[in-house]
């Protein structure tokens, strides 16, 4: 019984309820904690990472980091956001060992990072339904991210 509460899916409706999403989930992270968010372009990655800034009072505005690969952010915690859709299977270590433990990761389009990933980690996906709702279904990988999907539950 318990086993399903940890593959935890959730519809969101709009675009705020996904940033409120990503603002209690953030909350709950500690040092060193790793999230990847995979799911469709405009799926709501960036959306819900936002809600994550609001949480570690991150006061830049997060945005896509399509670009840049990676873009740190200074809050409560460091954010560390990085969108790997780039690197596109290249073999490319951006040292992260190291940096994140001052902070949280978050990796958009893990795929393309997963040598690169810690052995725990929690996958976010986002699913696109319509132009409003998106399911997002949390999938923790290791026993060390289990407790943040029951919490974020209630
Ligand atoms: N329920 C919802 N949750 C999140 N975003 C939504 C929702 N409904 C509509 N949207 C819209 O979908 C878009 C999501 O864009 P976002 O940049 O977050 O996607 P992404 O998954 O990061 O895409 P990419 O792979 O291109 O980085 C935004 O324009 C947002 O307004
Ligand atoms: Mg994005």
């Amino acid at each position: 019984m318990l086993l399903l509460l940890y593959n935890v899916f959730m519809i969101s409706y709009s675009e705020e309820e996904t940033i409120l999403l990503g603002e209690k989930l953030g909350k709950l992270l500690e040092k060193g904690m790793c999230l990847t968010l995979v799911g469709d372009l405009a799926g709501g990655k960036t959306t819900f990472t936002k809600g994550i800034g609001k949480a570690l009072n991150i006061r830049r505005v997060i945005n896509s980091p399509t670009f840049t690969i990676l873009k740190i952010y200074h809050g409560d915690l460091d954010l560390y956001h990085i969108d790997a859709y780039r690197l596109d299977g290249a073999d490319y270590d951006l040292g992260f060992d190291e940096l994140s433990d001052d902070g949280v990761m978050v990796v958009e389009w893990p795929q393309y990072y997963k040598e690169y990933l810690p052995e725990n980690y929690l996958e976010i996906s986002f699913e696109y339904v319509d132009d409003n709702t998106r399911n997002i279904n949390f999938n923790p990988v290791g026993d060390k991210y289990k407790k943040i999907v029951e919490e974020v539950l209630c």
